[in-house]
């Protein structure tokens, strides 16, 4: 019975990674995948994660399943990182959560969960958003709605057109997916003013935000990268949330995450809990411990979190350093377009606003690789490679 499924095309960052590992090319540059890389081009555990696996092989001391809300000192210690110690939601432990299988898990049990609360919901995205997030929603079986989000001839956010399309098309009880910040892939977030008009509107028409929140740390900090999230736990009754630790604890192979659901109510919240825990016991049963177990060592040793805390800062700081070195680089290179607005992208992605046919010829004659849109991982520059990379940018243009 095989034989009747067809070969399905390669996925786009993947088949882009095999491309660039067959270039002989000595100096070819690659800013596709997106994980973090540091100056030497290697993506590191942080030193605060290695310490936390030195901990936890000489504590752990059974490999019995895990409960199925998942390593209680992971999920409580992330939802306090997210929403800050004593938030009331917290505090009137309103909020069911599951530790899942990195965001792509968590993303996928609340959208099951949305799904059974509401099968009729839509749920708007981010035009563009991050490819995984169409197909990892609609298997859930979800209705899925752009709304306008970036506007490539301006390199900027179309806020006003983002709230028009929401008020004019979406109804109450729909979705709306929201990057919690660093959006993917343009790199270009809200205002906070644009995130507080942004929740009044939800709030009027009763849509739920649902946030995906997989750089915390990676924009402006890790306080400030929450704002956007705890504004809406603030203003709104309920939010569905899905985070993901493969970035900020460089933990991707681990699958660490975690998905949560606030609502209005402890009552409301156990039915919930055991709704999610149902949901992940028909897939996978139960999470990996591992990713989760050394998320909790680290939150949890005070001097393991402010070493982390600063490994976080240090690869935000390298990122806005690059950023800023790749903007003055092409100045001086002379190129006929002003890359300004790269500076004031958040994260680990800028769509540099250029087109397909451009992104192929510095592919095809300079070695350097990135996706079609035009999407940098801003980690796959270096000091080392800035030059040429800003030398073929400017030879497109
Ligand atoms: C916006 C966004 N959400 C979620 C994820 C999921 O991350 P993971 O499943 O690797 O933890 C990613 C990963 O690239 C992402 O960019």
């Amino acid at each position: 019975m095989f034989e009747v499924l067809p070969q399905l095309p390669a996925d786009p960052i993947l088949g882009l990674s095999a491309a660039f590992k067959a270039d002989p090319n000595p100096q070819k540059i690659d800013l596709g995948v997106g994980v973090y890389k540091d100056e030497k081009g290697l993506t590191p555990i942080p030193t605060a994660v290695a310490k936390a696996q030195r901990i936890l092989l000489e504590t752990e001391d059974s490999k019995t399943y895990i409960s199925p809300r998942g390593v209680p000192g992971f999920v409580d210690g992330l939802l306090e990182l997210l929403l800050g110690k004593g938030h009331p939601a917290l505090l009137e432990d309103r909020i069911a959560a599951v530790q899942a299988p990195g965001g792509c898990g968590s993303l996928s049990i609340v959208s099951e969960l949305l799904k059974r609360c509401n099968a009729d919901a839509t749920v708007w995205y981010s035009d563009p958003t991050w490819a995984n997030h169409i197909p990892l929603i609609g298997k859930a079986g979800l209705k899925l709605e752009k709304y306008p989000y970036f506007d490539k001839a301006t390199a900027s956010v179309k806020f006003d057109e983002m709230i028009d399309c929401l008020k004019a098309n979406a109804k109450a009880g729909d979705i709306v997916l929201l990057h919690g910040c660093c959006h993917n892939p343009t790199g270009a977030d809200l205002t906070q003013e644009q995130w507080q008009e942004l929740a009044s509107v939800l709030a009027d028409k009763g849509l739920l935000p649902f946030v995906d929140i997989a750089y915390l740390g990676f924009g402006d900090g890790l306080e400030e990268d929450a704002y956007g999230l705890r504004l809406m736990v603030e203003k709104l009754p309920e939010v569905a949330l899905a985070a993901s630790c493969s970035k900020n604890f460089g933990l991707y192979r681990e699958r660490t995450g975690l998905a949560a659901l606030i609502t209005t109510s402890k009552v409301v919240k156990e039915a919930i809990q055991t709704q999610i825990q149902s949901i992940a016991r028909a897939i996978y049963s139960m999470s990996p411990a591992y990713g989760g177990a050394l998320v909790d060592i680290v939150l949890n040793t005070p001097d393991l979190r402010a070493e982390w805390v600063a490994e976080v800062d240090a690869m935000r700081e390298r990122m806005k350093e690059l950023r800023a070195l790749l903007v003055t680089k092409l100045a001086e290179k002379g190129a006929n377009k002003d890359f300004a607005f790269v500076n004031q992208q958040k994260g680990m992605f800028s769509f540099l606003c250029i087109t397909p046919e451009q992104v192929l010829e510095m592919r095809n004659k300079h070695s350097v690789y990135f996706v079609e849109s035009s999407r940098v991982n801003i980690a796959g520059i270096s000091k080392e490679n800035v030059d040429a990379l800003a030398e073929a940018l400017v030879s497109v243009l």
